[in-house]
């Protein structure tokens, strides 16, 4: 079906272009009669809405997205030979979606939980996808243990409720998580609104340049509309007379005019820096100090345009870690990964093989391939040009001077305990928890005891354990909120 371009022929048709005679009156035998099964207007229309829905992400399944552009400010070509960072001044076509993680595709937008911060920049070498979240670190170290995340923060199999002890008996049996558990729990929780937070890559990528010399890089996106966030108190009252906030707060100001920006940085180290780090520099649980790797200005965007149509531009977006350019690449981060398969593959199942034909996920350059045929192939499937490769033909020519330098590996292959590599789980959230004045700390206790309400106690127990561990008053002070004395938590934890 092809849609109609004449903007002056107003005449309802048939999906196959013939005219509709009448909308709404269906055809039956007779004023009063049943009805005809000839009617194939009827037909047509009913089975088109049986099959309008797709199924929603299987996180991040409520978002709100916008088109925009990003401008370089600062010349970091020493790093990387990405054209999009080519010269300073220069604008990329881009697109972006936020999104809360847990909730489904109705769920109300004021709720603790984190934001994903998902950028797709149409550069000319490809489309680049940040797929990133508003947290700079994360639940996990290994991306086999994904799914249980999911399953642990949504319904419950015999409920169908959100259950907060299935919830907290996974974080908490993971002490890797407390460092995303405290910024979830802190009093950045809950965002005001998407652009009242920053976002971040998350994971370590790489950056190459143009003599084929590689560094490890880190991504940061800072609001400038500044940081804002919500009371769990503010939140349920908003959330009781509107459950779109964030999308409503985004949509409305870019159509005042009021464009949200964000700064984008990156710090940087070095192959040989990443050999003597004292922590894995790829483990998406621990951040890099900023004293020692201090934020490198790099661009900055604006999102300038609301999508016409929700449904094309938003949620058949697919966006992908997968998607990089040459300039920009993977890290041995293994939760990194994992991620690169995930996406693809649960794309091919949400939208379909041909998901890089939705006009959203088409890259601006041209794209030459062997890919033929499947489900939906509406761009004409390459006409009659060949089909395999190699052939004598010159179709498709490889690009050799887009190889990336040869990265070093070693080691026995193994399910390796990544536990036993590195048990420093509680630096980083201790020195956050130590970076929150007083009132900050007081309410982390407070959100973490409201958050647990309804959990076993072993479990709160467990956590508490958890938090002593980072620092003695963080634990002390969530055993005081949830009204559980420090002695219970020690005769608890002799009995182990
Ligand atoms: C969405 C998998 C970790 C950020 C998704 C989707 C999958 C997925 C399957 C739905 C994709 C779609 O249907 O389009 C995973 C796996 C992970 C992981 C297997 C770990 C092993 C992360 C991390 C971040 C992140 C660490 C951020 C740093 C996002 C965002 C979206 C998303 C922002 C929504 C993208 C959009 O707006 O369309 N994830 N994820 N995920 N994930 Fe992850």
């Amino acid at each position: 079906m092809s849609e109609n371009k004449d903007q002056n022929n107003k005449k309802l048709t048939t999906a196959a272009g013939a005219p509709v005679p009448d909308y709404q009156n269906s055809i039956t035998a007779g004023p009063r009669g049943p009805m005809l099964l000839q009617d194939v207007w009827f037909l047509e229309k009913m089975a088109h809405f049986d099959r309008e829905l797709i199924p929603e992400r299987r996180m991040h399944a409520k978002g709100s997205g916008a088109h925009g552009t990003f401008t370089v400010t600062n010349d970091i070509t020493k790093y990387s030979k990405a054209k999009i960072f080519s010269e300073v001044g220069k604008k990329t076509d881009m697109f972006a979606r936020f999104s809360t993680v847990a909730g489904e595709r109705g769920a109300a937008d004021a709720e603790r939980d984190i934001r994903g911060f998902a950028l797709r920049f149409y550069t000319e070498e490809g489309n680049w996808d940040l797929v990133g979240n508003n947290t700079p670190v994360f639940f996990l170290r290994d991306p086999l243990l994904f799914p249980d995340l999911n399953h642990a923060v949504k319904r419950d199999p015999r409920t169908n409720m959100r259950s907060a002890n299935n919830n907290w008996d996974f974080w908490s049996s993971l002490p890797e998580a407390l460092h995303q558990v405290t910024v979830v729990m802190s009093d950045r929780g809950i965002p005001k609104s998407f652009r009242n937070m920053h976002g971040f890559g998350s994971h370590t990528f790489s950056m190459i340049n143009e003599e084929n010399e590689r560094v490890w890089v880190k991504f940061h996106m800072r609001s400038q509309q500044g940081i804002e966030n919500l009371t769990d108190a503010e939140a349920e009252e908003l959330v009781g007379v509107d459950r779109e906030t964030h999308q409503r707060d985004l949509y409305e100001n870019i159509e005042k005019d009021n464009f949200p920006k964000w700064k984008m940085y990156i710090q940087v180290m070095t192959e040989e820096e990443a050999n003597n780090m004292p922590y894995n520099p790829f483990d998406l649980t621990k951040v890099w100090y900023k004293k020692d790797f201090p934020l490198i200005e790099v661009g900055e965007f604006e999102l300038n345009r609301n999508p016409d149509n929700y449904f094309a531009e938003v949620e058949q977006a697919a966006f992908t870690p997968a998607n990089v350019v040459p300039g920009i690449s993977f890290s041995p981060d293994k939760m990194l990964q994992g991620r690169l398969f995930s996406y693809g593959d649960a794309q091919r199942y949400r939208l379909g093989v041909n998901h890089h034909q939705i006009p959203v996920n088409q890259p601006k350059n041209n794209v030459n391939s062997y890919h033929r045929d499947g489900a939906m192939r509406v761009d004409g499937n390459q006409g009659s040009k060949l089909h395999y490769g190699p052939n004598s033909y010159g179709e498709w020519q490889d690009q050799p001077e887009y190889k990336e330098p040869a990265l070093a590996v070693n080691g026995d292959a193994d399910r390796w305990n990544f536990r036993e590599d590195d048990d420093n789980y509680f630096e980083q959230p201790g020195k956050l928890f130590n970076l929150m004045n007083e009132d900050q700390q007081q309410v982390l206790f407070e959100n973490t005891a409201r958050n647990m309400r309804g959990v076993e106690k072993f479990i709160q127990i467990r956590h508490i354990n958890n938090c002593y561990q980072a620092d003695p008053a963080y634990g002390e002070g969530v055993a005081k909120a949830l009204g559980i004395s420090m002695s219970e938590v020690e005769a608890a934890s002799d009995k182990e």
